[in-house]
Protein backbone atom coordinates (compact mmCIF):
# COMPACT_ATOMS: atom_id res chain seq x y z
CA UNK A 1 0.00 0.00 0.00
CA UNK A 2 1.30 3.22 -0.46
CA UNK A 3 0.76 5.74 1.91
CA UNK A 4 0.04 9.51 1.40
CA UNK A 5 1.71 11.68 3.74
CA UNK A 6 0.17 15.08 5.16
CA UNK A 7 2.14 18.56 4.71
CA UNK A 8 3.43 17.88 8.58
CA UNK A 9 4.92 14.58 7.81
CA UNK A 10 6.67 15.44 4.86
CA UNK A 11 8.02 18.61 7.09
CA UNK A 12 9.65 15.26 8.50
CA UNK A 13 10.52 13.76 6.37
CA UNK A 14 12.52 16.84 4.80
CA UNK A 15 14.23 17.70 8.42
CA UNK A 16 15.80 13.55 7.94
CA UNK A 17 16.69 14.43 4.58
CA UNK A 18 18.30 17.88 4.90
CA UNK A 19 20.68 15.54 7.84
CA UNK A 20 21.06 13.50 5.16
CA UNK A 21 21.99 15.87 2.79
CA UNK A 22 24.07 17.78 5.45
CA UNK A 23 26.42 14.86 6.21
CA UNK A 24 26.68 13.51 2.87
CA UNK A 25 28.54 17.03 1.78
CA UNK A 26 29.99 16.37 5.32
CA UNK A 27 31.44 12.99 4.05
CA UNK A 28 32.51 14.68 0.67
CA UNK A 29 34.52 17.44 2.22
CA UNK A 30 36.60 14.68 4.15
CA UNK A 31 36.89 12.13 1.30
CA UNK A 32 40.86 12.27 -0.09
CA UNK A 33 43.09 9.19 -1.01
CA UNK A 34 44.25 7.29 2.03
CA UNK A 35 41.66 7.91 4.35
CA UNK A 36 39.40 4.67 5.63
CA UNK A 37 35.53 4.05 4.79
CA UNK A 38 35.25 3.34 8.83
CA UNK A 39 37.11 7.62 9.43
CA UNK A 40 34.23 8.47 7.32
CA UNK A 41 31.72 6.53 9.14
CA UNK A 42 32.94 7.94 12.15
CA UNK A 43 32.26 11.07 11.03
CA UNK A 44 28.90 10.63 9.50
CA UNK A 45 27.78 9.05 12.78
CA UNK A 46 29.26 11.71 14.80
CA UNK A 47 27.27 14.08 12.78
CA UNK A 48 24.01 12.61 12.57
CA UNK A 49 23.65 12.06 16.36
CA UNK A 50 24.73 15.42 16.95
CA UNK A 51 21.65 16.52 15.07
CA UNK A 52 19.19 14.39 17.37
CA UNK A 53 18.99 11.95 14.83
CA UNK A 54 19.59 8.33 14.44
CA UNK A 55 21.77 6.67 11.39
CA UNK A 56 18.61 4.46 9.85
CA UNK A 57 21.28 1.65 8.39
CA UNK A 58 23.34 0.75 11.44
CA UNK A 59 21.32 -2.29 12.77
CA UNK A 60 18.83 -2.51 9.85
CA UNK A 61 18.02 -6.51 9.81
CA UNK A 62 17.90 -8.39 6.57
CA UNK A 63 16.83 -11.78 7.47
CA UNK A 64 19.22 -14.55 7.72
CA UNK A 65 22.23 -11.93 7.97
CA UNK A 66 23.94 -9.89 10.15
CA UNK A 67 22.51 -6.39 10.98
CA UNK A 68 24.23 -3.96 8.91
CA UNK A 69 26.96 -2.60 10.96
CA UNK A 70 27.53 1.05 9.57
CA UNK A 71 25.85 4.36 9.16
CA UNK A 72 27.02 4.88 6.21
CA UNK A 73 27.22 2.23 3.03
CA UNK A 74 30.91 2.91 1.38
CA UNK A 75 31.04 1.13 -1.95
CA UNK A 76 34.06 1.29 -4.00
CA UNK A 77 34.53 0.69 -7.88
CA UNK A 78 32.85 -2.70 -8.60
CA UNK A 79 30.78 -2.95 -5.26
CA UNK A 80 27.57 -1.71 -6.56
CA UNK A 81 26.28 -0.78 -2.99
CA UNK A 82 25.44 -1.82 0.85
CA UNK A 83 29.40 -1.63 1.14
CA UNK A 84 30.46 -2.45 4.37
CA UNK A 85 32.88 0.14 5.88
CA UNK A 86 36.42 -1.05 7.06
CA UNK A 87 40.11 -0.20 7.47
CA UNK A 88 40.29 -0.54 3.43
CA UNK A 89 41.88 3.76 2.80
CA UNK A 90 41.04 5.12 -0.09
CA UNK A 91 42.92 5.18 -3.35
CA UNK A 92 43.07 7.55 -6.39
CA UNK A 93 41.33 7.32 -9.45
CA UNK A 94 38.53 5.11 -7.83
CA UNK A 95 34.82 5.57 -7.40
CA UNK A 96 33.62 6.18 -3.77
CA UNK A 97 29.27 5.68 -3.71
CA UNK A 98 28.43 6.99 -0.36
CA UNK A 99 24.95 5.95 1.22
CA UNK A 100 23.43 7.62 4.23
CA UNK A 101 20.25 6.88 6.00
CA UNK A 102 18.80 9.14 9.17
CA UNK A 103 15.52 8.57 11.40
CA UNK A 104 14.64 12.09 13.20
CA UNK A 105 10.76 11.96 14.82
CA UNK A 106 10.08 8.59 13.82
CA UNK A 107 10.78 9.74 9.84
CA UNK A 108 13.31 8.66 7.42
CA UNK A 109 15.59 10.19 4.84
CA UNK A 110 17.45 8.57 2.37
CA UNK A 111 20.15 9.63 -0.09
CA UNK A 112 23.70 8.59 -1.81
CA UNK A 113 25.89 9.90 -4.14
CA UNK A 114 29.08 9.15 -5.91
CA UNK A 115 32.46 10.82 -5.48
CA UNK A 116 35.59 10.56 -7.65
CA UNK A 117 38.64 10.11 -5.69
CA UNK A 118 41.64 12.41 -7.47
CA UNK A 119 41.62 11.70 -11.13
CA UNK A 120 40.04 8.64 -12.57
CA UNK A 121 39.38 7.66 -15.82
CA UNK A 122 37.01 9.10 -18.94
CA UNK A 123 35.30 6.18 -18.28
CA UNK A 124 34.39 6.28 -14.98
CA UNK A 125 33.95 10.29 -15.23
CA UNK A 126 31.56 9.74 -17.85
CA UNK A 127 29.63 6.37 -15.79
CA UNK A 128 29.27 8.71 -12.67
CA UNK A 129 28.04 11.62 -14.84
CA UNK A 130 25.23 9.41 -16.86
CA UNK A 131 24.24 7.90 -13.57
CA UNK A 132 23.87 11.30 -11.76
CA UNK A 133 21.77 12.70 -14.75
CA UNK A 134 19.68 9.65 -14.86
CA UNK A 135 18.32 10.48 -11.44
CA UNK A 136 17.27 13.78 -12.51
CA UNK A 137 15.54 12.54 -16.03
CA UNK A 138 13.62 10.33 -13.39
CA UNK A 139 13.11 13.00 -11.30
CA UNK A 140 11.55 15.12 -13.42
CA UNK A 141 8.66 12.86 -14.32
CA UNK A 142 7.93 11.90 -10.95
CA UNK A 143 4.54 14.15 -10.93
CA UNK A 144 1.33 13.73 -10.43
CA UNK A 145 -0.99 11.65 -13.17
CA UNK A 146 2.03 10.16 -14.39
CA UNK A 147 2.92 6.41 -13.25
CA UNK A 148 6.07 4.76 -11.51
CA UNK A 149 7.02 3.06 -14.77
CA UNK A 150 7.75 6.72 -16.49
CA UNK A 151 10.33 7.28 -13.61
CA UNK A 152 11.82 3.46 -14.29
CA UNK A 153 11.76 3.97 -18.32
CA UNK A 154 13.17 7.88 -17.85
CA UNK A 155 16.25 6.44 -16.04
CA UNK A 156 17.04 3.42 -18.16
CA UNK A 157 16.26 5.38 -21.71
CA UNK A 158 19.02 7.88 -20.90
CA UNK A 159 20.88 5.25 -19.08
CA UNK A 160 21.54 2.69 -22.23
CA UNK A 161 21.70 5.52 -24.76
CA UNK A 162 25.58 5.44 -23.72
CA UNK A 163 25.77 2.17 -23.46
CA UNK A 164 26.09 1.34 -19.71
CA UNK A 165 23.79 -1.28 -17.68
CA UNK A 166 21.11 -0.59 -15.43
CA UNK A 167 21.18 -2.65 -12.16
CA UNK A 168 17.95 -4.62 -11.90
CA UNK A 169 17.99 -6.34 -8.81
CA UNK A 170 17.67 -3.59 -6.44
CA UNK A 171 14.90 -0.57 -6.74
CA UNK A 172 14.33 2.54 -5.14
CA UNK A 173 11.27 2.96 -2.80
CA UNK A 174 9.14 4.47 -0.79
CA UNK A 175 10.36 6.36 2.01
CA UNK A 176 8.51 7.55 5.21
CA UNK A 177 7.99 5.75 8.37
CA UNK A 178 9.99 3.02 7.46
CA UNK A 179 13.10 2.86 5.06
CA UNK A 180 11.61 1.42 2.73
CA UNK A 181 7.62 1.36 1.76
CA UNK A 182 5.69 0.72 -1.43
CA UNK A 183 6.14 1.41 -4.09
CA UNK A 184 9.35 -0.35 -5.32
CA UNK A 185 10.84 1.68 -8.07
CA UNK A 186 12.22 -0.11 -10.39
CA UNK A 187 15.69 1.76 -12.59
CA UNK A 188 14.19 -0.73 -15.84
CA UNK A 189 10.46 -0.81 -17.65
CA UNK A 190 7.73 0.87 -19.32
CA UNK A 191 6.24 3.98 -19.47
CA UNK A 192 2.57 4.37 -18.44
CA UNK A 193 2.59 1.23 -16.12
CA UNK A 194 2.57 0.53 -12.61
CA UNK A 195 0.86 2.75 -10.18
CA UNK A 196 -0.25 6.34 -10.65
CA UNK A 197 1.78 8.62 -9.19
CA UNK A 198 0.12 11.02 -6.57
CA UNK A 199 0.42 14.40 -4.34
CA UNK A 200 1.69 13.38 -1.09
CA UNK A 201 3.96 10.67 -1.92
CA UNK A 202 7.41 10.18 -1.12
CA UNK A 203 10.05 8.44 -2.86
CA UNK A 204 13.22 7.65 -2.91
CA UNK A 205 15.03 7.44 -6.48
CA UNK A 206 18.20 5.16 -6.86
CA UNK A 207 19.82 4.71 -10.12
CA UNK A 208 22.51 2.13 -9.83
CA UNK A 209 24.86 2.18 -13.10
CA UNK A 210 27.45 -0.08 -14.60
CA UNK A 211 30.08 0.15 -17.19
CA UNK A 212 30.04 -3.89 -17.93
CA UNK A 213 26.84 -6.32 -17.18
CA UNK A 214 23.93 -5.27 -15.73
CA UNK A 215 24.07 -8.44 -13.00
CA UNK A 216 25.15 -8.12 -9.87
CA UNK A 217 26.22 -10.80 -6.81
CA UNK A 218 26.14 -10.65 -3.09
CA UNK A 219 29.37 -11.12 -1.38
CA UNK A 220 29.53 -13.99 1.47
CA UNK A 221 29.15 -10.65 4.37
CA UNK A 222 25.45 -11.05 2.93
CA UNK A 223 25.54 -7.49 2.38
CA UNK A 224 28.16 -6.09 -0.66
CA UNK A 225 26.52 -6.28 -3.48
CA UNK A 226 29.12 -6.30 -6.78
CA UNK A 227 28.87 -6.40 -10.41
CA UNK A 228 29.52 -9.82 -12.18
CA UNK A 229 31.88 -8.75 -14.43
CA UNK A 230 33.59 -7.00 -11.81
CA UNK A 231 33.41 -3.73 -13.74
CA UNK A 232 32.42 -0.46 -11.71
CA UNK A 233 29.83 0.63 -10.91
CA UNK A 234 28.10 4.11 -9.77
CA UNK A 235 24.97 5.41 -7.19
CA UNK A 236 23.36 8.59 -6.89
CA UNK A 237 19.60 8.50 -4.72
CA UNK A 238 17.32 11.20 -3.72
CA UNK A 239 14.40 11.24 -1.52
CA UNK A 240 10.89 13.29 -3.42
CA UNK A 241 7.65 14.50 -2.38
CA UNK A 242 5.24 14.90 -4.67
CA UNK A 243 3.91 18.57 -3.89
CA UNK A 244 1.55 20.35 -5.90
CA UNK A 245 1.77 17.84 -8.71
CA UNK A 246 5.57 18.35 -8.77
CA UNK A 247 8.21 16.60 -7.54
CA UNK A 248 10.37 18.35 -4.41
CA UNK A 249 13.85 17.16 -4.19
CA UNK A 250 14.02 16.38 -0.34
CA UNK A 251 18.14 15.70 0.21
CA UNK A 252 19.41 18.86 -1.21
CA UNK A 253 20.82 21.29 1.23
N1 LIG B 1 19.68 3.40 0.13
C1 LIG B 1 19.76 1.99 0.40
C2 LIG B 1 18.39 1.41 0.28
O1 LIG B 1 17.47 2.14 0.27
C3 LIG B 1 20.46 1.70 1.65
C4 LIG B 1 20.04 0.56 2.49
S1 LIG B 1 21.38 0.02 3.41
C5 LIG B 1 20.78 -0.88 4.66
O2 LIG B 1 18.18 0.25 0.13
F1 LIG B 1 21.77 -1.25 5.40
F2 LIG B 1 19.98 -0.17 5.36
F3 LIG B 1 20.12 -1.89 4.17
CO1 LIG C 1 17.27 3.90 -0.75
Amino acid sequence: MILIKSKREIDYIRESCQIVAETLQLVKRYTKPGVSTLELDKIAEDWIRSNDAVPAFKGYKQYGVMDFPGTICASIDEVVVHGIPSNRVLKEGEIFSVDIGVIKNNYYGDAALSIAIGDISKEKKKLMDVTEKSLYKGIEVAKVNNRIGDISAAVQDYVESFGFSIVRDLCGHGVGKKLHEDPQIPNFGRKNTGPLIKNGMTLAIEPMVNTGTYKVNVEKDGWTVVTADRKPSAHFEHSIAIINGKPEILTVN
